[in-house]
């Protein structure tokens, strides 16, 4: 019997972020090479992607490359690169067919130009698609984004197309990389590391987080809504207190 029975579909999470991380070590338990886990990660992208269609999930995000990970073994980062390009041309069909438009968020002038040339076109093709939003995050970091948001700041500033005065909240949200998505609800990190990895600083200040020990490549649609249950199970305050969530409003 399927958990997604007992979802409840007036409170999914508009946005869901992943941090999609236990590749290597999938692949490495089985004695593998590291690049075979990316390879099969990808089916489970395949599936998490089609289950948050399906369920009506508005905003999916993916963090498939950080900053960092251009450090890792020239092998493995080439390896990835192909993957990516290889994915991206296989899936833009796929993408069309569930009405899914994609996204890329992060320091995309740093990808070989064949992959981004893939992306971009992967954008251009299902940039018509009204369903599921599919953000990936490649070669992207939180720091790198805010930083990236400060220098734009201060340029508009100096341009004197902004008053730093009027500099609120919502100013700097534009300036990220995501102005154009909600913050999402939920962010899942898969294989047991309890960490953000410099990934959505800013946009995961309300999150609610989940941590399972499923590696990438065995997390399912299952996992997905066993996430998303205990999602809703929790008591989302804002910093406000139980009892003026439930009552009618009022300031005790
Ligand atoms: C996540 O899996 C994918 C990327 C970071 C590209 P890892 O490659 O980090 O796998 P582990 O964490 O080493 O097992
Ligand atoms: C985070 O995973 C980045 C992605 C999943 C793309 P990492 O495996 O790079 O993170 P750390 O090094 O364990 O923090
Ligand atoms: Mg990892």
């Amino acid at each position: 019997m399927s958990l997604k029975q007992n979802i409840d579909l007036e409170r999914l999470p508009q946005h869901i972020a992943i941090i999609m991380d236990g590749n290597g070590r999938w692949a490495q338990e089985q004695g593998q090479d590291r690049l075979f886990g990316h390879f099969r990660g990808v089916e489970s992208v395949r599936d998490i992607v089609e289950g948050c269609a399906e369920l009506g999930v508005k905003f999916l995000t993916l963090y498939a490359f950080s900053t960092e990970n251009w450090d890792r073994p020239t092998k493995e980062v080439t390896g990835l690169m192909e993957l990516l390009v290889e994915t991206l041309r296989k899936e833009v069909p796929i993408l069309n067919k569930n009405n899914i438009k994609m996204h890329a968020i992060g320091a995309l002038s740093m990808l070989p130009p064949n992959a981004r040339q893939a992306l971009q076109e992967a954008i251009d093709m299902t940039s018509n698609n009204t369903g599921l939003n599919l953000i990936m995050a490649l070669s992207y970091s939180s720091r790198w984004e805010l930083v990236h948001a400060v220098k734009q700041i201060a340029l508009d500033v100096k341009e004197n197309l902004l008053e730093p005065e009027n500099i609120t909240q919502d100013t700097l949200q534009h300036y990220l990389s995501t102005s154009a998505f909600p913050d999402p609800e939920l962010m899942i990190r898969t294989s047991g590391e309890y960490r953000i990895s410099n990934f959505l600083l800013y946009q995961l200040a309300y999150a609610e987080l989940y941590f399972t020990e499923t590696r990438w490549p065995d997390f399912r649609k299952e996992n997905l809504y066993e996430a998303i249950l205990d999602y809703q199970k929790r008591e989302r305050r804002f910093g406000k207190t139980s009892s003026q969530l439930q009552g009618p409003l009022t300031k005790n």
